[in-house]
């Protein structure tokens, strides 16, 4: 095997060079240990990790850190606690949750205007949780999306035609066929709810809707245990519309305020399960 050999003199992230061996090297290492596959990852994302661990250690070549790794199981659980950020809140990028939604509209024949739903949430509450900045980008782009010309739905299509669960779709009225969605992160929950939202409120306006099943998983035990419980603070909240809000939420008092409880229903569409990774030694 070999390693980089240039050392990091200063100890500074922009320093520590990246031998591809080197590298490989040591994602193999780092999945033996968790049981995860780094290949997946964004490899920027990998090595920033890596460096920014590397400087904290520290070590100077990432043949340093593969032996310190090797002999070190707490470190293999402080590189893994990089990658269990929950940060999210329901319909987070909610102009892609609008766009399943058009999908599942499309498919199934149905007419949007037929369709009570509405994901988009009011102005106020995006000028209160986004920098200015961000909401005049939000406001333009989103515009963009509701013009929503022919070609969108024509690209659209050429790549759903791809995907498993809109052939399903399609056959699903003459077929006992059932659509399986997957929020493989799910962190504490508020995507595949979000999900389960947006089709139940189909299904209950759709006749003859089409079987499917959710399952939730996430890395992150903490994550998995609050996704099952299902109470939210106001801050997943942040931009859910009023419709979504008003139809699957109710609130509970605490001493601080309220929660946000999610209905029973919701909760009873999601599989949500979480798989070990490694907890250090
Ligand atoms: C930033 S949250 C994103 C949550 C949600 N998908 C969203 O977009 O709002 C990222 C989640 O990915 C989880 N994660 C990271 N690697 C994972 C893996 N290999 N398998 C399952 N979950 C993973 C983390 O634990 C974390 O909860």
């Amino acid at each position: 095997m070999s390693f980089d050999s240039e050392f990091n003199k200063d100890n500074r992230i922009e320093n520590i060079l990246v031998d591809e061996k080197a590298y490989n090297a040591l994602i193999h290492l780092l999945g033996k240990k968790t049981g995860l596959n780094f290949e997946y990852y964004n490899k920027s994302f990998i090595e920033k990790r890596i460096k920014s661990r590397m400087i904290r250690v520290p070590c100077k070549t990432l043949h340093q850190y593969y032996d310190y790794i090797s002999s070190n199981g707490a470190e293999v659980k402080k590189f893994i606690e990089g990658f269990t950020v929950n940060y999210t809140f329901f319909f987070r990028d909610f102009d892609v949750f609008e766009t399943i939604q058009d999908l599942f509209i499309q498919g199934l024949n149905v007419s949007r205007k037929d369709i009570k739903s509405n994901i988009k949430p009011a102005p106020t509450k995006l000028a209160k949780f986004r920098t200015k900045s961000n909401a005049v980008k939000n406001f333009h782009k989103n515009r963009f999306l509701s013009e929503k010309p022919a070609k969108y739905y024509v690209d659209i299509f050429v790549f759903l035609n791809q995907l498993s669960y809109y052939k399903k779709m399609k056959r699903a009225k003459s077929a006992d066929n059932c659509i399986n969605i997957w929020s493989c992160p799910c962190a504490t929950g508020e995507e595949p709810y979000s999900l389960a939202m947006i089709l139940d409120n189909l299904e209950t306006q759709v006749p003859r809707f089409p079987k499917y099943r959710i399952v939730a998983s996430d890395i992150a035990h903490e994550a998995i245990e609050k996704a099952k419980i299902g109470i939210y603070t106001d801050d997943s909240m942040k931009e859910i519309s009023d419709y979504y809000e008003n139809k699957y939420f109710s609130k509970q008092k605490t001493h601080f305020g309220h929660n946000n409880v999610i209905k029973e229903k919701i909760k009873k569409k999601n599989r949500i399960s979480g798989r070990g990774y490694y907890q250090g030694s």
